[in-house]
């Protein structure tokens, strides 16, 4: 009897009591991370009937009352099975709605901002429910604006949080890269009276002050030193890239990251190629992208950017482009044209918004890109011509066992001739030191 009561004392129930609860929560934990969909369809099913047997108690009229019991009914009936969108002319299957039920067509489909957590509620902010709104959900799907894995049914694999799926959920800003694919051209974008896109409207205006064209191109415009943003990077497969030396843990190997850290990051960590020749019978040198080490807001719009630029095979009927902008004709000056032509053509992205020149040129002669202001100087009109438009394909090393310097001076001749040519030079004549 001692022995027992010594066990009940009121202090140790409360303390194992407390132990139980929290093995009890811990396990409520483990068991809500292996839900499956049948989980979040009886949770939704149970709680539109909650809702709707409190709207019939409180309905102020027999006619709302009628309707309330209407709805009723559906939802007592509503099947607990796979739900599916499939969008015949983007040629997508999605099965969020499986676990989003609120957004089923064929469902009560009263989706309610009443449940505040996702996947029962309807986003709570009016720009995305009028984004919703204007984009029939069986025309349109869900994965063709927020990717992720359209047939999985499982909360991480439909989010495309798992190995090798191409297409994780898009979040934030990303999402407006979406938008693009189909809307203007990466123009205006009006949500509310509101421009959507306004990110991707900002990044274009930070690639063109950085001269990215002048080694990248977009869509074969633009610099041949790298690679083509739009018909390669934007579509790059994971499996083409090395993460090795990104820093980033394996979970967050995306093809966004990939980006993004090009422009966080110094390149020459990134790909920090192989100059003396440890693994290449030829040496390599580092990437050659200068480092920007730009804040994570530039560096994710620049991203949303990139990746708007795929090539999706979504067909023309949904599709509402505008014509590109046209290309101002006439100038103040010749000068004016000149500086024109210098910035649409990338010049700046090896010579310097300012032709100061200066961009790290590995194993080059004097480790950076030329001077032009003071370079100009020593050249004749006729010869500014001549090196324009031939270039100069090969770059002497400083070290002659080290690797071949990454930049080189391209030739423009296909791209920059006549009139746009003479003003060019008569620009670069014009800033001379
Ligand atoms: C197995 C159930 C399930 C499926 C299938 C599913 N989701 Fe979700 N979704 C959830 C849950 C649970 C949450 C909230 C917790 C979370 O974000 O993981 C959620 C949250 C979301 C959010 C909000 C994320 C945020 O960070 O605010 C979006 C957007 C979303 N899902 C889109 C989708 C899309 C698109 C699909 C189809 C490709 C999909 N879901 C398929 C269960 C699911
Ligand atoms: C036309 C593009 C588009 C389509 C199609 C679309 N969505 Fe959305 N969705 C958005 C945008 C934009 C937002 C707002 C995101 C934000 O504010 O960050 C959003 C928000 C959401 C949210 C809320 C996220 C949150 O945190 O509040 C969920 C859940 C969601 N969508 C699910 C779906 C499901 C399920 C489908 C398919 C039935 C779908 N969406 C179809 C563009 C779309
Ligand atoms: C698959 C292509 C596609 C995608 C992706 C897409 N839209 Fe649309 N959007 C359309 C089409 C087509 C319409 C015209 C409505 C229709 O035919 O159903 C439309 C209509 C709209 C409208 C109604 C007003 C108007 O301009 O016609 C808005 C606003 C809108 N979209 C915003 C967005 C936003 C924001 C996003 C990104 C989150 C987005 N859209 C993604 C194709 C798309
Ligand atoms: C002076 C030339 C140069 C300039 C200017 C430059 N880059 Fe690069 N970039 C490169 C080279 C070379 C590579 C390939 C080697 C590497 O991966 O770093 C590259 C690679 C990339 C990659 C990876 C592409 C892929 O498909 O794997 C991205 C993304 C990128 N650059 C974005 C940018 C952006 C955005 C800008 C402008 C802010 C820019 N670059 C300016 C030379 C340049
Ligand atoms: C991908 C990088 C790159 C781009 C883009 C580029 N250049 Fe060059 N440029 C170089 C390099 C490297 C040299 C040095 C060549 C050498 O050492 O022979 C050079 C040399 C020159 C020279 C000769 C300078 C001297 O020191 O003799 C001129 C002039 C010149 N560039 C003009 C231009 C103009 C104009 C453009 C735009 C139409 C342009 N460059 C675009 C890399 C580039």
């Amino acid at each position: 009897m001692k022995f027992l009561s010594s066990i009940f004392t009121l202090r140790r129930l409360f303390l194992w009591g407390n132990v139980i609860l929290l093995v009890l929560f811990i396990g409520n934990l483990i068991k809500d991370q292996k839900r499956g969909w049948q989980w979040y369809q009886k949770e939704y099913k149970r709680r539109e009937i909650a809702r709707l047997e409190a709207k019939i108690a409180n309905a102020p009229s027999a006619d709302l009352k009628d309707t309330a019991q209407q709805e009723l009914k559906i939802a007592q009936k509503m099947p607990i099975e796979i739900r599916q969108i499939w969008s015949q002319d983007i040629n997508t299957v999605d099965r969020c709605i499986t676990c989003h039920v609120g957004y089923d067509p064929l469902n009560n489909s009263s989706l309610t901002t009443e449940y505040k957590d996702q996947p029962f509620s309807a986003p709570d902010n009016d720009k995305a429910l009028e984004i919703h709104k204007a984009h029939d959900v069986e025309k349109f799907g869900c994965v063709v604006c927020h990717g992720g894995q359209g047939l999985a049914t499982e909360v991480k694999a439909a989010h495309g949080e798992v190995e090798h799926w191409e297409k994780p959920l898009l979040k934030g800003v990303l999402l407006q890269s979406s938008c693009v694919q189909c809307h203007d051209n990466h123009g205006e974008l009006l949500v509310k009276g509101e421009v959507y896109t306004s990110e991707i409207l900002r990044a274009k205006k930070l690639v063109q002050e950085a001269g990215c064209i002048g080694c990248h191109q977009v869509g074969g415009e633009g610099g041949v030193i790298s690679v083509d943003f739009k018909d390669e990077t934007s579509n790059k497969p994971l499996s083409r890239i090395d993460f090795t030396h990104t820093g980033l843990p394996q979970d967050q190997w995306t093809l966004a990251n990939w980006i993004k850290v090009h422009l966080t990051q110094d390149p020459a960590r990134v790909t920090p190629g192989d100059p003396k020749a440890a693994f290449n019978t030829e040496p390599i040198a580092p990437s050659g992208m200068p480092p920007y080490l730009m804040n994570e807001k530039d560096a994710d719009a620049i991203t949303a950017w990139i990746l708007g630029l795929k090539r999706t095979g979504i067909p023309p009927q949904f599709l509402t482009l505008r014509p590109a902008a046209a290309e101002p004709t006439t100038f103040a000056s010749a000068v004016a044209q000149g500086r024109h032509v210098y910035e649409k053509n990338g010049c700046a992205a090896c010579h310097g918004a300012d032709a100061r020149g200066g961009i790290r040129n590995y194993n080059s002669q004097s480790g950076v890109t030329p001077n032009l202001r003071r370079a100009v100087s020593t050249y004749t009109r006729d010869e500014l011509r001549e090196k324009i438009s031939e270039g100069a394909p090969f770059i002497a090393r400083h070290d002659p066992s080290g690797p071949q310097p990454p930049f080189y001076m391209p030739a423009w001749k296909s791209k920059i001739k006549g009139d746009e040519m003479e003003s060019l030079i008569t620009y670069l004549l014009s800033i001379k030191e």
